[in-house]
C-alpha cells in the first residue's frame, strides 16, 4: 500500500499514473484483492475491516485526483513548450503577391519627388466644377473645357478630369511657399489602345512668395526626374497651351525604343511625349487670393510611364487583370 501511494505522487506522465490507477482502482487491483479477503474474515472483525479499508480508499482516491490534476497541467505546458509557433516566421514565399505595374511605377515617381522634398497631397476624385475647371483658369464655355472628356454625376458634380483641381485645394489650405505633389485616379471619358476611362496622375506644383520661380528651375527638375526615370535620354520642351499654365509646354524623351532613329512606337519622330508643364498662370493664383507669388506646375500619365518602362503595347491590358501579365512583375 505504502509503496503505491508513493507511485501516485512519483508518477511523472499521464501514462504512468493511468498504470498506477489499474493495479490500484483496477478490477483485479490491490484494492479488490482487500475488499476480497473480507469474505474469509470473522464477523465481528467485517466492520472494522471494511470501514479501514474504505477510509483507506478515499485517501488513495484524493491523492490520486490531485496528481491527475497535476499531471494534465504539466502536460499543457509540455505543449505549449514544445509547439512554439513562431508568427514572425515567412509563410510560403511562393505565393506573395506583388504591386501592380502602375502602382510600382506611381512609387518611384514619388521617391524622386520626395528626396527633392516634395510632399505628398491628396484630393477628392467626385470634385466640383470650381476646383477641376473655374479656379484653373477655365470658365463656363471656355472652349479648352472640351479638351478633357468629363463623367458628370447628377448633382452638377464630377469625376476629376486631372489631378490639377488638388493644386487649388493645396493653395486655397496652406500659404505659400508651397512644394507639393498629388498622385491619384482622374477620370476621362476615353478607350483605346492608349487611353482607359480611368488612370493615374501625378501633379506636382511649386509656390514661392520670395525670389521668382522660372522656366529654367522647372527644365531642370524635369530633366533631371526624367533622366532618373528613364536613364540616359535627352529631354526637350516644345511650347504648348494649357488655361492654367502660361507659358505651357510639352515635354519629350527622345525615344527608349530606337534610341532617337523613328519607329513605330514614337510614330517615326524619335520623340515620346511624357508630361506637361509651365509657370502658374496668374488667374490661377487670383481665383485662390494669392499675391506677390510665383510658380510652376506639371502633370504626367503614370500609365503612359509605365508603358514605356515595360513595354507594354496597350495601354488596356494595365487594368483587365490577366495573370498572364501581372505574374512578369512579381
Ligand atoms: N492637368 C494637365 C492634364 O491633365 C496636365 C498639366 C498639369 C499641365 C499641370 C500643366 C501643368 O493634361
Amino acid at each position: 500500500m505504502k509503496e503505491l501511494e508513493a507511485k501516485i505522487s512519483q508518477a511523472g506522465s499521464l501514462e504512468e499514473l493511468e498504470k498506477v490507477r489499474i493495479e490500484l482502482f483496477g478490477k483485479r487491483g490491490v484494492l479488490a484483492l482487500e475488499f476480497a479477503k473480507l469474505k474469509d474474515i470473522p464477523n465481528s472483525e467485517k466492520k472494522s475491516f471494511a470501514e479501514g479499508l474504505n477510509r483507506k480508499k478515499g485517501e488513495l482516491q484524493r491523492l490520486y485526483e490531485k496528481a491527475l490534476a497535476r499531471l494534465k497541467e504539466k502536460r499543457i505546458e509540455d505543449i505549449l513548450k514544445s509547439e512554439i509557433l513562431d508568427v514572425s516566421l515567412y509563410g510560403n514565399l511562393d505565393r506573395k503577391g506583388a504591386l501592380h505595374p502602375v502602382m510600382e511605377t506611381m512609387d518611384r515617381i514619388i521617391e524622386y519627388f520626395i528626396a527633392m522634398n516634395f510632399s505628398v497631397e491628396d484630393g477628392p476624385k467626385i470634385e466640383d466644377d470650381f476646383h477641376n475647371f473655374e479656379a484653373l483658369n477655365l470658365p463656363k464655355n471656355h472652349p479648352a473645357r472640351d479638351m478633357q472628356d468629363t463623367f458628370f454625376c447628377r448633382d452638377g458634380k464630377l469625376l476629376r478630369t486631372h489631378t490639377s483641381p488638388v493644386q487649388i485645394r493645396t493653395m486655397l489650405e496652406q500659404k505659400p511657399p508651397i512644394r507639393i505633389i498629388a498622385p491619384g485616379a482622374v477620370f476621362r471619358k476615353d478607350y483605346d489602345l492608349t487611353h482607359t476611362p480611368m488612370f493615374h496622375q501625378v501633379e506636382g506644383l511649386v509656390v514661392q512668395d520670395k525670389g521668382e520661380v522660372s522656366f529654367a528651375n522647372l527644365k531642370y527638375i524635369l530633366s533631371d526626374f526624367l533622366q532618373y526615370m528613364f536613364g540616359d535620354v535627352e529631354v526637350r520642351f516644345r511650347p504648348s497651351f494649357f488655361p492654367f499654365t502660361e507659358p505651357s509646354a510639352e515635354v519629350d524623351i527622345s525615344c527608349i525604343f530606337c534610341r532617337g532613329d523613328g519607329c513605330r512606337v514614337c510614330s517615326h519622330t524619335g520623340w515620346l511625349e511624357v508630361l506637361g508643364c509651365g509657370i502658374v498662370d496668374p488667374n490661377v493664383f487670383k481665383a485662390v487670393g494669392y499675391k506677390d507669388v510665383s510658380g510652376y506646375a506639371f502633370g504626367l500619365g503614370v500609365e503612359r510611364f509605365a508603358m514605356l518602362l515595360h513595354r507594354i503595347p496597350d495601354l488596356r491590358m494595365l487594368f483587365e487583370g490577366d495573370l498572364r501579365l501581372l505574374e512578369q512583375f512579381r
